[in-house]
């Protein structure tokens, strides 16, 4: 297939993606005002879920059912356990609804809806739409990231000690907090500064249009970084796990995202 005419379908596929978070997004905006009388139920250890994460999810699905009737489905709150093998084949999409939703339940504003379409089990279509922010992150495989539209990219600091760096905390294991905090110090003494906004793909996202230079986080989902993995890849940044090795959408993972310069040297600073 011609590149012309693969970017054709990868931006269909795009597109489709856009008009789903835009109107799960819709479903938030129209309750983000009582966001902090809404009823919401605990899944684990600050882990929730709300009506809105389940009627953006439901939007999300209803539109992607009918469009993309063939398409393999992980979604966070009502499919999140599908095998890779079975996501690894032909398209899959990969929703999560409402990312940051303890901000959106305290008002905070950082929360985005996050879809990716993967072909084969890779990322080939990305949207992450920032609510509050208003904002529309997209990327397909080879055509490159935008930002609204327009073409973005990883920054071009290289000097540690004036990245800025974005993390997320573990949160559902106790456990995972005094390694965490080794990570944590190591990488404070060596930048200008880290920041824990709350919402994984918008950390990713920050990473593609270089406002963050990288970021990690020890243990994610796949609906949390699948969209944003590509975004950062096709701004000309690297995404990888906590390794180093090849990151994929297909199940869990640590994932450690940035320039290149920023990028090794934060996976050297959180290995120790
Ligand atoms: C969470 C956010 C958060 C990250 C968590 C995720 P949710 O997603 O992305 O930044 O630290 O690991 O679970 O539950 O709000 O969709
Ligand atoms: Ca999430
Ligand atoms: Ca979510």
């Amino acid at each position: 297939m011609g590149y012309q005419q693969e970017q054709g379908e990868l931006g269909a596929l795009l597109h489709l993606a856009v008009r789903a978070a835009r109107e799960a997004a819709a479903v938030i905006r129209e309750a983000a005002p009582r966001a902090r009388s809404i009823d919401w139920r605990s899944k684990g250890p600050a882990d929730f879920v709300s009506e809105v994460d389940l009627a953006a999810e439901e939007r999300i699905l209803r539109l992607v059912r009918r469009e993309l009737p063939e398409a393999v489905i992980l979604a966070e709150e009502t499919a999140a356990h599908v095998p890779p093998e079975q996501l690894a084949r032909g398209l899959a999409v990969v929703i999560d609804p409402l990312d940051g939703t303890t901000n959106f339940l305290h008002g905070y504003p950082e929360y985005a809806v996050s879809i990716a379409i993967l072909r084969a089990g890779e990322p080939v279509a990305g949207v992450v739409l920032d609510v509050p922010g208003d904002e529309l992150f997209t990327a397909t495989a080879g055509g490159g990231c935008r930002l609204d539209g327009v073409p973005c990219t990883v920054s071009a600091i290289t000097d540690p000690p004036r990245a800025l760096i974005g993390t997320g905390f573990p949160f559902k294991d106790a456990g995972d907090i005094a390694p965490y905090q080794a990570q944590m110090s190591r990488v404070m003494a060596g930048v200008s500064g880290v920041r824990r906004p709350g919402a994984a793909s918008i950390d990713l996202a920050s990473v593609a249009c270089g406002r963050f230079d990288a970021f990690w986080e020890t243990m994610l989902a796949p609906w949390d970084f699948a969209a944003g993995m590509l975004l950062v890849r096709e701004a000309g940044g690297m995404a990888t796990d906590l390794a180093g090795q090849h990151l994929t959408a297909l199940g869990p993972s640590s994932v450690l995202a940035g320039n290149a310069a920023l990028h090794a040297w934060l996976g050297n600073a959180v290995r120790g």
